[in-house]
């Protein structure tokens, strides 16, 4: 896709874009991990979240404390149990290109401090479409079973895995305690079949074998997933009381011996060239597996190396999955539409001519922003060679596994004489408020705020999402509908929990009685509100809908804050820009100026303010453990290495004096409390002994991090 070219983003565009990026990329993982109903392309995804880790690596400031890149899958679906994981289920980062393996293998030995010439081998298997299932073996026999969820705590699906025919439920030879983790997916066949079977009974059929396989084991009744024909790839591990292996190729060779199913095109390679050829023949093969991959996992071999390499926060250094081409069809764009968004955003949609794209049928794209569709970056620079987008054009449309895609060019040719250029409104199509466009937002937005009903209508689906309030059976469709109702009348968050008392208020009670509502699910929803109306504090912040304000940096803010009534009298006191409310908001890790301005603003805004103080005064908000410091001799601390490390490379030396809560520097200040000098330390070490900063060598470090 043609973008501004991170390099040449200012630091404003930047910020715009990683904003709505993390936007963007939180509402898709939702749609994708917890509600398994896809609304963007694998292929749009991925190129959000790697341009969001470029803008992120070139503007570490910027940095928000809703990153995407610090993120893995969606929030958990009530009704299961949920399991910790004893190690986390973490994600791969991407490759596209082959420059990108060629990068990877780079970039292992740069950490490793291995010559181009040392041996370095890793393997090849198809990335499996399914859903990853963790599976716990205690003296051989399967104890557990759980789903990745977030990577940190998945859902207990013990009984329904049970069901799966390719899942061992004993397995003879293997460690004391063993976690397998692997793969659930559906095959074509039975994909097809099911779907045959959904849709002679009247059931809901599944957009792709992916959902079907998710939406199968993830069944509360485990007899339902019992009559779905799921499968098993082992092809990792989690605890494990004894090591399976020295090599990954062993230790996948071993869960074989045990009986899982392992990937028969696993490819032990000596490097990117070897890597590069089993990509191209699995590629071939492909269309004839009879199930769906959507690229190649390559891992470091020597598991020892493996341990050296680590993870980053949600992704381990030893492996990448190299993805496959996006798909690609040319379609006619019927219509441009706007839709107004939670924060106001006026953003253009093309209505397509459905057209089949890699197997499933796509009416919609999105269209970005006005500068998109006139053919330009933010920056007035030419996209797609300058070609605007008109409605009646002939447009290339592109998505890679699943739903929502994007336009990636246009046909000129087959442009009708009489098109004209596309005029995006300056004015609100839903309450005809101006529209505007700041400097550096590439996005136009409705200044109607609370008054502009699109606005307040996503404001409420946002704030019964379940991620927030959550509320049974008040879900997107019905608050629309309560919005509209002259009666019910809920036009802000405080009318939900108001509407009980209104209800019987009335002689003529207000929602009983009503199309599809009856005494009995009017009395349900009640209780349901009522059961909100004690919630969490990091639920609350996130439910306020404050623009920046995803989840995770909602949960960051409720653990500084505690309780309500501290972080209200914080945002309340402090001033954008100044004084101590000011510096204490900055100070938590992961808040940036963005995301502290426009909570404080949100504050001080009279409407939205008394709106916020009318939905307070009806809750009980439940106080949030404020967390504890990561306990460690040098957690808090800032640490700076220098001189040459004998026993790790830099990076290594890194990523453990960070995962045990220390901050690494790069240079030395009166705040730096310890600085690890290796031999050819020079200025660093003197400037130290100048500033009176301890010097140790890095036996001393390793003898004070335990790690020797
Ligand atoms: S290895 C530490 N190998 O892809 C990560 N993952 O995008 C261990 N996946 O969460 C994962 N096929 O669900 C690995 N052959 C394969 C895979 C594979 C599919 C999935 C898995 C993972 C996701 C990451």
């Amino acid at each position: 896709m043609p973008e501004t070219p991170v390099n040449q983003l200012t630091e404003a565009e930047a910020r715009a874009e990683l904003s709505r990026l993390a936007q963007t990329i939180s509402a898709a993982n939702r749609a994708y991990h917890t509600l398994d109903a896809p609304e963007i392309s694998d292929a749009d995804y991925d190129a959000m979240k790697r341009r969001n880790a470029a803008i992120e690596a070139r503007f570490p400031a910027l940095k928000r404390g809703d990153s995407p890149s610090d993120q893995v899958g969606g929030a958990l679906s009530e009704g299961f149990g949920k399991i910790r994981h004893a190690v986390p289920m973490l994600s791969l980062e991407n490759a596209f290109a082959p420059e990108d393996v060629a990068d990877f293998d780079d970039r292992v030995r740069k950490y490793l401090n291995l010559p181009p010439e040392a041996p370095l081998a890793f393997t090849a298997e198809p990335k499996i479409d399914g859903l990853s299932l963790t599976l716990r073996y205690e003296d051989g026999r399967l104890t557990q079973a759980a789903t990745r969820g977030d990577g940190e705590e998945g859902e207990n699906v013990t009984e329904n895995a049970r069901t799966i025919a390719d899942i061992p439920q004993q397995v003879a030879g293997a460690p004391a305690v063993m976690e397998v983790r692997g793969e659930v997916y559906m095959s074509h066949a039975d994909f097809a079949a099911l779907n045959a079977r959904q849709a002679a009974r009247g059931d809901k059929t599944f957009a792709n074998p992916r959902n079907a396989a998710a939406g199968s084991l993830r069944q509360l009744d485990a007899r339902i997933t019992a009559a779905r024909p799921l499968r098993f790839f082992a092809y990792a591990w989690g605890e494990l009381s004894s090591p399976l292996a020295d090599t990954q190729t062993e230790a996948i060779a071993r869960f074989t011996a045990m009986g899982f199913p392992t990937n028969p095109l696993t490819r032990l390679c000596d490097g990117p060239g070897a890597l590069l050829a089993t990509y191209r023949e699995i590629e071939a093969r492909r269309a004839t597996l009879g199930y769906d991959i959507d690229g190649v996992v390559y891992k470091v071999n020597d598991l020892a190396l493996q341990r050296r390499l680590g993870f980053r926060s949600t992704t381990p250094r030893w492996a990448i999955a190299h993805k496959f081409p996006a798909e690609l069809a040319w379609t006619r764009l019927e219509a441009i539409d706007i839709q107004v968004g939670r924060t106001g955003a006026l953003s253009p949609v093309a209505r397509l001519l459905p057209v089949t794209v890699g197997g499933v049928v796509v009416s919609n794209a999105t269209l970005h922003n006005e500068d998109y569709i006139a053919g330009r970056n933010a920056k007035g620079e030419p996209i797609r060679d300058g070609k605007d987008i008109r409605p009646g054009d002939w447009v290339q449309v592109y998505r890679a596994g699943d739903v929502i895609p994007k336009i990636a060019d246009v046909d000129l040719s087959r442009r009708n004489i009489d098109a004209q250029p596309y005029v995006f409104p300056h004015l609100c199509p839903e309450c005809g408020s101006e529209a505007i466009r700041e400097e550096g937002d590439a996005v136009r937005r409705c200044t109607g705020g609370l008054i502009c009903p699109a606005q307040a209508v996503e404001r409420l689906k946002h704030f019964v999402s379940r991620a927030a309030f959550d509320i049974e059976g008040l879900g997107a469709k019905q608050v629309e509908a309560f919005f509209a109702d002259p009666v019910l009348a809920i036009r802000e968050p405080a009318d939900i929990f108001t509407l009980a008392a209104r209800d019987a208020a009335n002689p003529l009670q207000k929602l009983r009685n009503r199309d599809g509502w009856g005494e009995r699910s009017a009395t349900n929803l009640f209780a349901a509100i009522e059961a909100r109306r004690t919630i969490a504090l990091n639920r609350l912040i996130f439910a306020l809908g404050i623009r920046h304000v995803g989840e995770a940096a909602a949960t960051l803010l409720a653990q500084h804050y505690g309780s309500w009534a501290a972080f209200e009298r914080a945002m309340t006191a402090a001033t954008v820009g100044d004084g101590p409310e000011w510096a204490d908001l900055l100070a938590i890790d992961g808040v940036g100026a963005v995301l502290a301005t426009s909570v404080v603003t949100a504050f001080h805004q009279p409407a939205e303010r008394a709106s916020i103080d009318r939905l307070v005064a009806l809750l009980t908000v439940e106080d949030v453990a404020r967390r504890g410091p990561v306990e460690s001799p040098v957690a808090g601390k800032t640490v700076v290495f220098t001189g040459t490390l004998e026993r790790m490379t830099r990076a290594e030396a890194k990523a453990r004096a960070e995962a045990l809560g220390a901050k690494v520097a790069g240079s030395v200040s009166a705040k730096t409390d310890l600085v690890v000098a290796g031999p050819g330390a020079g200025s660093k070490a003197k400037a130290a002994e100048g500033l009176g900063v301890t010097v140790i060598d890095e036996a001393g470090w390793l003898a004070l991090i335990g790690g020797a």
